[in-house]
Parts: C-alpha cells; structure tokens; sequence
C-alpha cells in the first residue's frame, strides 16, 4: 500500500461476500483512500498504527446498497395534480434532502428513471462535486414516451398545449431524442413501454410504443454504449421490450410463461418494486394521488407480487428497484422484507440490491461486493441479514467511495 494514504479499519462480526453468500467472522476490512485493499478474518493481516478503527461489534457489513428505480426529485407528498406547482429548480431542491435520506439508509447507488428538466442530473454532478451528500447517481433524465402516455402529462387539456420533454413519436424521433438526452450528459435511457398507475388516461395493462419505435430506440441507445430501462406494467408491453433488447424491465406486473422464457432468453433484468402498493393504497389519497389511479392500483399490486414470485422462481435476473419517491425517499430498506415473503432467499434479495444491480450498471468490476480492489462503498447493518432481513432497515454506518458518510452507532 502507499504510505501516505488514509487507512480506515472496520472490525465487525461478519462481512458477507454477496457471490457465495459466506459470512466472514469475525471480519476486518481495510480501506485505502477510497479502495478496499482487504477482507479477511479478523487480526490475519496487520494495519498501520494511524488507522482510524471503526469498532462494529454486533454488526455485519455489505457493500452499499442499490436501487434501480428513484426519483430523488420527486416527493411521495405530492402527487396527480400538486405536481403541477413544482418546478425543476424546486424539484432539485427536494432531490438534495432525499439524496442524504437515501444515503443515509444506506444506498450508495441509485439508477434515478425519470426527472424533468434535467434536475436529476444537477443533482448527480452536484454530489459528485462534493456540494451536498448522497448517492452515486445514474440519471435518466426525462423519460421517453408516446404522446398521452405515461411518461407524456395528461393532466391538461389541449387549451394548454402540455407536452412533457421527453415525448417523441415515431423511431426517427425516438433515435433524435435519445441523442438529445445523451448531449446534456444522461448515464442511462427510460422510456415508457405501456400505461402507468400514476397517470391519467393511460391503459395500465396497454403497450405504447410499437416495437419498431422500441427497436430504434434501443438499437439507438446501445449504439451510443449506454443502457435502457423500460417502464413495462403489460404483457405484451413487457415482452416488445425485451425482444426489442432493454437492458432493464421495470414494474413488470403481468407477466405470463413466455414473458418468462424471453427475459431468461435475453438476459434481461427485472426491476419490480413491491413494495410500492402498500404506501400507494394507504397514503396515496392524501398525498394526491388520482382517484382513478388509486383503482388501477387495486388491480396491480397484488398481481405484481405473483408475478414477483414466478420470476423468482424461473431464475429470472433481479435487481433491486422500488421506486423511491413514489413513496418516502429513505425507506428503500422496508422492500427486502418483501422481497423474502414473495419467493426469495435472503441472499437473493442481497444480492439483487449488490452485485446484480452493480452488473446491470456494467460496474460489476468496482462496485457491488466487498472484494480488494473494489470501491469503498461499505455499509453495516445491527445483525445478520441472512437470518434476519429486516435489519436491513436500520443501516447503521454508510462509507461512499472511502469515506464515512453516516455514522449511527449508539
Ligand atoms: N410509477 C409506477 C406507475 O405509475 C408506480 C407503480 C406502483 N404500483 C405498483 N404496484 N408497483 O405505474
């Protein structure tokens, strides 16, 4: 190691190697500078005399978590028609505390699908520059949709002459703004495969785009070297976008065998947010949410979850996705919880929120388990997380990238 660089010590009783699912314990792991230089067994291998020395008895570290699917610029308080008073700027604002929320339960990685105005990506750079915490952010920016689709806003009439920015109609168009996403510096592309819960006038179970506008859009993407997550609730929305080549299906609630066989066929990843119905059904009234959003709600989120378990089951590759700011950002956590009652193992579960995410990301080689070489992004939680998932709700230290960003021990 170099000689002037930082060492921190974390001494715990238990690392968990996401890959094999092997508890080390008792663990120590080093970090230099923002490296993990090692995991082993704890007092095998001697540190140097300054070292800052963390003291974890009682807990087990992982490397940071992440989810799939946010919209830190969004605010589970206001949805349907409040919406319409929140401005980009001001959305940026509410991103900056649900950043550190997010952070702080401790998700070091966030993929953020959709955000008008660029907000989500001002919000990236303004982390990345150290201005304020949070996250790793990988930014959409505004999401790609049909005219009247979900990700288009329908709650105007044609006095007012609304279109959301990221709408686009037809594969040229599609192809021109996926180039337009990518010239203000998006990591990632979201586009809307069929109708949504939270919008109004859409088709929850309809596709939208064609598959010819969803293989321009994809062929587009893949082109330019990024990846494309596609909001897909339908059918036959679900199965267009995964022949059209998505790296990514997100929601997925209606799925049937052939959908199944595809994904697997394609190596395509399902990102399906469980959690999500229960805040929506109890919450969502006050918070705005639309009537009839609310009824369309009723008939997705409990066959969302059936189909969560059939793609457990099938092997289907899983990440961790749950749609953060739908409901509260920072209770990310509560979705392992059920992820475990709807047909996974606890390391299933782990490892879709680490190492599967961290492959999606293609960032498998720096992030997404604690191994030497990786990026520090270490977190613990009070317990084990094999035996007991629900501590996965109380995370109580979070170190980014080598340095600790919260510290929660009593
Ligand atoms: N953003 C999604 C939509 O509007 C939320 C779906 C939430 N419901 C669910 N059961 N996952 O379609």
């Amino acid at each position: 190691g170099n000689a002037f660089a930082d060492t921190l010590v974390l001494n715990a009783d238990a690392a968990l190697d996401v890959k094999t699912g092997k508890l080390i314990r008792p663990a120590t792991v080093v970090v230099e500078d923002n490296t993990i230089v090692s995991v082993a067994r704890s007092n095998r291998r001697a540190y140097p005399e300054d070292a800052t020395v963390i003291d974890l008895k009682g807990h087990t570290l992982l490397p940071g978590l992440f989810d799939m699917h946010v919209h830190l610029t969004g605010d589970s308080q206001v949805h349907g028609y409040k919406r319409l008073r929140r401005t980009a700027p001001r959305s940026a604002i509410t991103g900056v505390r649900n950043a550190k929320r997010t952070l702080a339960a401790g998700f070091t990685s966030v993929r953020n699908l959709g955000a008008p105005g660029y907000a989500d990506l001002a919000l990236r750079d303004a982390i990345y520059d150290g201005d304020v915490p949070g996250p790793r952010i990988f930014a959409s920016g505004p999401a790609l949709g049909i005219t009247g689709g979900h990700c288009d806003n329908n709650l105007f009439t044609h006095e007012h002459k609304v279109v959301a920015a990221g709408v686009a109609d037809g594969p040229w168009a599609v192809r021109q703004k996926v180039r337009e996403n990518i010239k203000y510096g998006v990591d990632v592309i979201k586009f809307c495969a069929t109708g949504g819960v939270l919008s109004k006038g859409t088709k929850v179970g309809a596709q939208q785009y064609s598959f010819e506008e969803m293989q321009a859009l994809v062929a587009e993407v893949h082109l330019r070297g990024l990846t494309v997550a596609a909001h897909a609730h339908g059918t036959d929305g679900i199965k267009s976008a995964i022949r059209a080549g998505v790296d990514s299906v997100e929601h997925v609630s209606f799925l049937d065998d052939e959908a199944i066989v595809l994904a697997k066929k394609h190596g395509t990843y399902f990102s399906m947010d469980i959690y999500n119905t229960e805040y929506i059904l109890s919450e969502g009234e006050k918070a705005g949410i639309l009537p009839e959003s609310l009824d369309k709600e009723r008939k997705v989120g409990g066959t969302q979850r059936a189909s969560f378990t059939k793609a457990v089951k099938a092997g289907v590759n899983m990440v961790f996705g749950s749609d953060g700011g739908v409901y509260p950002h920072g209770q990310n956590g509560k979705q392992f919880s059920r992820m475990v009652k709807f047909g996974m193992n606890e390391l299933q579960a782990l490892q879709a929120a680490t190492i599967n995410s961290a492959s999606l990301l293609k960032m498998q080689d720096k992030l997404g388990s604690l191994e030497a070489g990786k990026l520090a992004d270490i977190i613990a939680v009070p317990g084990n997380p094999l035996e007991d998932i629900q501590v996965m709700e109380t995370v109580t230290l979070v170190i980014k990238d080598g340095k600790v960003e919260v510290d929660q021990r009593q």
